[in-house]
């Protein structure tokens, strides 16, 4: 039998949500990463230190037992975020970062920032408290085209933000554009970036042709060929720039199979499982690791794990749906399977 083991990893971007989604998807990714960096896009959004730590605690009920995992909370940058709360961001142990949403870029990002240039004051806060900024890099305008927003971005903000705050640890989350690694690959050292699996595994006719298909709906968008091939260039580079953060991003099925569905994949039933097949097409097996267990950790400043997984090689059918949710490549076949004591 074939197999793979490495360090067990970290996924540096997750929505787990609340309430009863997050019973049923949590455990999907404790049994694989040993920690993760929590969204806050909640409704309302996680803002202050105090909701961070109540949301936790509900995240850490949900956890199988026996299983250790430890949830690496975030918060919501908002127009109203004071520097006070984030000198409190940067005293407290459990929070990692700060995520800004342009207004309107995504789920849940109406509390988000309508002017990325009036919080300059806030962005000197973080880079002086050395708290990391999570980025979701898309101009929100109409006129500007759903493909193009993630590329006017980075020429409209990113570039002035990274020549401004030097010392601004930046994280341009879930690439999905042959520019954006461009970009990240000439920065300087503070800017590092995540991949997601179906940025990775599928370009955007996984979503229109052939009929459309809503499971594959996700923001920023998938892109054309040229543009997956570069994030996959770059994903299996050895890059530590470069790391893993899955996006997973539940809804239930009727929200995406809907007049106006809900932008996001789920993927954390299978993440690993998802990157070793992106990988393995790459024919970059041995780059997984890094990627996936050691780059993230060292952006974060937080030590590397130090337990393992084991993935085999056997085919396997993802199933239709776990409770009300349908996961990415629903209905077909993945080609790693991690072993675990527990099963899902
Ligand atoms: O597809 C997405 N779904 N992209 C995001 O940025 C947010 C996420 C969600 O929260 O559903
Ligand atoms: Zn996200």
């Amino acid at each position: 039998m074939k197999t793979l083991t490495i360090t067990r990893p970290d996924d540096c971007h997750l929505h787990v949500r609340n309430g009863e989604i997050l019973k049923t998807v949590l455990p999907h990714t404790a049994r694989q990463f040993a920690r993760a960096i929590i969204m806050p896009n909640l409704k309302p959004p996680v803002t202050t230190v105090a909701q961070a730590l109540a949301y936790r605690n509900e995240i850490l009920h949900a956890v199988p037992e026996g299983i250790s995992f430890e949830p690496l909370m975030t918060l919501y940058l908002t127009a109203a975020t004071t520097i006070n709360a984030i000198k409190l961001a940067a005293d407290s142990e459990h929070i990692h970062a700060f995520k800004l949403y342009p207004a309107g870029a995504t789920t849940n990002s109406d509390a988000g920032v309508a002017d990325i240039t009036k919080i300059y004051p806030l962005l000197a806060a973080l880079e002086k408290y050395n708290l990391p900024l999570l980025i979701h890099g898309e101009v929100t305008e109409d006129n500007c085209d759903i493909f193009d927003r993630e590329r006017v971005f980075i020429e409209r903000y990113l570039l002035e933000i990274t020549a401004n705050f030097p010392a601004l640890r930046i994280v341009l989350e879930h690439l999905t554009t042959k520019e954006a690694v461009e970009f990240v690959e000439s920065a300087g050292e503070k800017i590092a970036a995540t991949i997601t699996p179906q940025h990775l595994l599928f370009n955007r006719n996984a979503i229109l042709a052939g009929g459309i298909k809503p499971h594959y709906y996700c923001l920023p968008i998938l892109k054309r060929e040229t543009h997956r091939l570069a994030l996959v260039k770059a994903a299996t580079s050895g890059n530590p720039k470069f790391f893993l953060g899955t996006d997973s991003a539940p809804h239930l099925t009727y929200l995406k199979e809907n007049n106006c569905g809900c932008a996001g994949c789920y993927s954390a039933f299978a993440a690993l499982e998802l990157y070793a097949e992106a990988f393995e097409k790459a024919d970059a097996l041995d780059k997984l690791e890094g990627f996936s267990s050691f780059y993230g950790s060292d952006f974060y400043n937080l030590p590397r794990n130090t337990e393992t997984v084991t993935l085999e090689k056997c085919d396997w059918i993802v199933p239709a749906n776990y409770a009300e949710i349908t996961p990415l490549k629903a209905g077909e076949s993945l080609h790693w399977k991690i072993q675990n004591v527990i099963d899902i």
